[in-house]
């Protein structure tokens, strides 16, 4: 045999050991049925306890294992899954629905995961019920704020793969003080009038990436805040809602800014806003810095393209309107679509810290058929190839 060929054949057996490896189970796998924790799936019962736990058992052991949860409708309160755990893989399969009570309370989440490592959420769907809040919000009388569907905080190597989530009290997932995320294949859906109810939202993480999601609900179908580095958003879906929203920034003085994002691939149908990047008009040390956004479609959404620097609810500590947000190298390419406003581009960037690199390619967007606008407030930009609204940097 020649020297190729016995390097050939030898890699050829490293390689089938290698996949032989992958094919055999990591390890005896655990398999806690929250069914045998005293769970029942009557929609009734209240499973935090059961939960709980499968929770410690698959938390403590050593083992990989996975958390099961069968069909139907198990009715969960508030819970708290916490680690660190002695396993750094444990799966949660959900074939069934969880349903949250339908009265609500005053906590502030409602499956919340912490201090956890290496933890897959896969398919199922959770059930908010937030229609109660919803109307006590709206009434105007004294309501809680609400309660997140699902949060993790504080936690690392998280994947969540084909779950929905419907009806909200507030967010719907909450991303927080994270390294290493995967959100795919997730469905997120809530009436476009309902209150608070972001899609995502991803804070003080890094390494986060949100690829083929469909989002429809009452607010941000993405949010992006504070402490964010690292997030690839990809094959998004979002409407009605609020957009793909870089903020509220500048909300303090002294606040980690947000930097690497890139957007892609993205279909806004009817929503609020298309690509967003909103600060308060008022002093802040925050930041902007490095933001691709490309391929996106636009179906008849209010502001598709929007830089705004000048949010002030109730007009309180905005001295000036100015923000002190430093928004630094965003680039746009490739946008297109119909606007349902007349600014399709609008770029309203603070005084005090004006708009720097930003960069336009490839958009085409009209109003009526015809040519939208663009508007310019203290930006400083370049623009390249064909650009319907023509640019106004
Ligand atoms: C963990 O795996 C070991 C073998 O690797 C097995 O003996 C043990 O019973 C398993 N523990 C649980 C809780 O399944
Ligand atoms: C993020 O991902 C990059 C590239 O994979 C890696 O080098 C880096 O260590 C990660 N950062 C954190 C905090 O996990």
């Amino acid at each position: 045999m020649s020297r190729l060929n016995t390097s050939f054949v030898l890699l050829s057996i490293i390689m089938g050991l290698l996949l032989l490896v992958q094919a055999l189970p990591p390890d005896v796998e655990a398999n806690y049925n929250i069914v045998n924790y005293g769970a029942k799936s009557d929609g009734r019962t209240d499973s935090s306890g059961p939960l709980s736990s499968a929770w410690q058992a698959a938390c403590t052991s050593t083992n990989s294992s996975t958390i099961y949860i069968p069909g139907g409708t198990f009715m969960l309160k508030p819970v708290t899954l916490k680690g660190p755990c002695k396993s750094n893989r444990i799966i949660v399969q959900i074939d069934g629905t969880l349903m949250a009570p339908s009265s609500y309370n005053t906590d502030s989440q409602w499956i919340k995961f912490e201090h956890v490592d290496g933890v897959s959420i896969y398919g199922g769907t959770i059930n908010g019920q937030g229609q109660t809040l919803w109307s006590c919000k709206s009434s105007n009388n004294d309501c809680p704020s609400g309660a997140t569907s699902l949060i993790f905080n504080d936690a690392k190597n998280i994947m969540i793969s084909g779950l929905t989530s419907i009806d909200s009290e507030l967010y719907h997932i909450v991303i927080h003080g994270c390294e290493g995320v995967q959100v795919q294949g997730v469905k997120i859906n809530a009436p476009g009038n309902s209150p608070n109810t972001d899609g995502i939202h991803v804070q003080k993480s890094t390494n986060v990436t949100i690829t083929g999601t469909d989002i429809k609900t009452g607010d941000d179908c993405i949010s992006i805040g504070p402490g964010t580095t690292n997030l690839w958003i990809e094959g998004v879906t979002c409407g009605p809602g609020h957009g793909i929203s870089i903020g509220s920034l500048g909300k303090e003085k002294e606040e980690e800014g947000v930097q690497n994002v890139v957007v892609k691939n993205t279909v806004f149908t009817r929503s609020q806003n298309g690509l967003r990047i909103k600060t308060w008009g008022r002093p802040s040390d925050s930041f902007v810095k490095g933001v691709v956004f490309e391929h996106a479609l636009m179906h008849n959404v209010h502001n598709p393209i929007i830089i705004d620097q000048n949010y002030c609810p109730h007009n309180l500590g905005c001295p000036g309107q100015s923000s002190g947000v430093k928004i630094r190298g965003v680039a746009y390419n490739d946008i297109q679509g119909s606007s349902a406003s007349k600014v399709a581009v609008n770029f309203d960037c603070s005084p005090s810290n004006p708009c720097r690199g930003i960069v336009l390619e490839d958009i085409k967007l009209t109003y009526r058929n015809k040519h939208a606008e663009s508007y310019c407030k203290n930006v400083d930009g370049t623009a390249y190839g064909p650009l319907v609204p023509p640019s106004c940097f």
